[in-house]
């Protein structure tokens, strides 16, 4: 690969979620810390749509924030076009310019007493990049890059349906010029018709502009078309990744396989659906060892001892121990 844009090395996020001093005490409880993220590394390339993608709980959110230095993460570092940033500190003026995030609910994050035009050119003031008149006008173009129109610039946002309000908030994450968009879980507060639409334009807006994604969502099939390679979480971990097509064809860890089974079948092969078995543990005390061998139909012993570390795969890498014993995927 060639020099990655995003490199992400031993990321791990701990939040703590003891109980009150005083209560503690009384109780004797000890201070509980959740694990939100634990040992995540992966790699991004210039172009790529890097998809990650999970249950609900999975650590996918913690992730976005982090890489975006709205979060400091516990341990690991975060490479940014050859830089490594300094997380203590938070991610220099010089970089911040180049990431933007479009989030799930276009709602909350447009600021509701600002017009469009304002939404749209503020990262242009922050960063100082051009005269409030061009800024305006830059908000007025951009508007029309999304499909919508210039003169949307004097409306409100409540003025626009849910599609058209997550077309404003990426107009904004353009404003800046960025290289690289983290987009979680953008389409998942839209009408499924919608969805499409939203997916084809950034795939659009990446074609046109030589965008990079991290692409979060906890939905195969929206990842599916977008992704180049894809990464699934399982409890905080990354248990396989692996390139976007092949992963649907080729999944090699338990966990890959059982959330596939669980995807409608769109080509109607009579295959049957599974649905997913069994409930994410808790992430204050994580099962030890491999955290899915509770609910993995290929555990033993060793399983329950040791973490599995990232092992290569025909089609990318996987953290199984059980991954000799795989057969083939059906
Ligand atoms: N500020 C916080 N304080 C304590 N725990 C947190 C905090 N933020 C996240 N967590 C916990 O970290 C874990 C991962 O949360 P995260 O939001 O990253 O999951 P997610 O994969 O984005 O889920 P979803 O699909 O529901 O958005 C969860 O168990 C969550 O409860
Ligand atoms: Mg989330």
């Amino acid at each position: 690969m060639a020099e990655p844009l995003l490199k992400i090395e031993g990321l791990t996020r701990r939040f703590d979620v003891s109980k009150p001093w005083l209560n503690r005490v009384i109780e004797r409880d000890e201070k509980q810390f959740l694990t939100a993220n634990a040992d995540v590394s992966f790699e991004i390339a210039k172009g790529e749509t890097f998809a990650l993608v999970g249950e609900s709980g999975s650590g996918k959110s913690t992730i976005a924030k982090m890489v975006v230095g709205l979060l400091p993460p516990s341990a690991g570092t975060i490479t940014f076009a050859g830089q490594k940033i300094d997380t203590g500190a938070g991610i220099p003026r010089s970089l911040r310019r180049r990431f933007q995030m479009i989030f799930q609910d276009p709602f909350a994050s447009l600021n509701p007493r600002w017009r469009v035009g304002e939404i749209i050119a503020e990262p242009i003031r922050t960063f100082g990049l051009m005269n409030p008149t061009d800024a305006r006008n830059e908000a007025a173009r951009l508007l029309e890059v999304v499909g919508l129109s210039a003169g949307d610039v004097n409306k409100f946002p409540h003025e626009f349906s849910g599609g058209q309000r997550q077309r404003i908030a990426i107009a904004r994450a353009l404003s800046s010029k960025p290289e690289f968009i983290v987009c979680d879980e953008p389409t998942s507060a839209l009408d499924v018709s919608v969805q499409a639409q939203i997916l084809n334009l950034m795939r659009d807006l990446q074609d046109e502009f030589g965008l990079t994604y991290l692409l979060i969502s906890h939905d195969l099939s929206v990842v599916r078309h977008m992704s180049t390679r894809i990464g699934v979480l399982y409890l905080g971990r990354l248990v396989e990744v692996a390139q976007g097509k092949r992963l649907f064809s080729e999944p090699q860890h338990p966990y890959t396989r059982m959330l596939l089974d669980a995807v409608p079948d769109l080509a109607l092969s009579g295959r049957r659906r599974h649905a997913v078995e069994g409930e994410i543990p808790n992430p204050i005390s994580p099962p030890p060892g491999c955290a899915f061998h509770p609910r993995c139909p290929l555990v033993h012993d060793r399983c329950k001892r040791e973490v599995p570390q990232p092992r290569p795969t025909p089609i990318g890498q996987a953290a199984c121990h059980a991954l000799d014993r795989l057969a083939p995927a059906a």
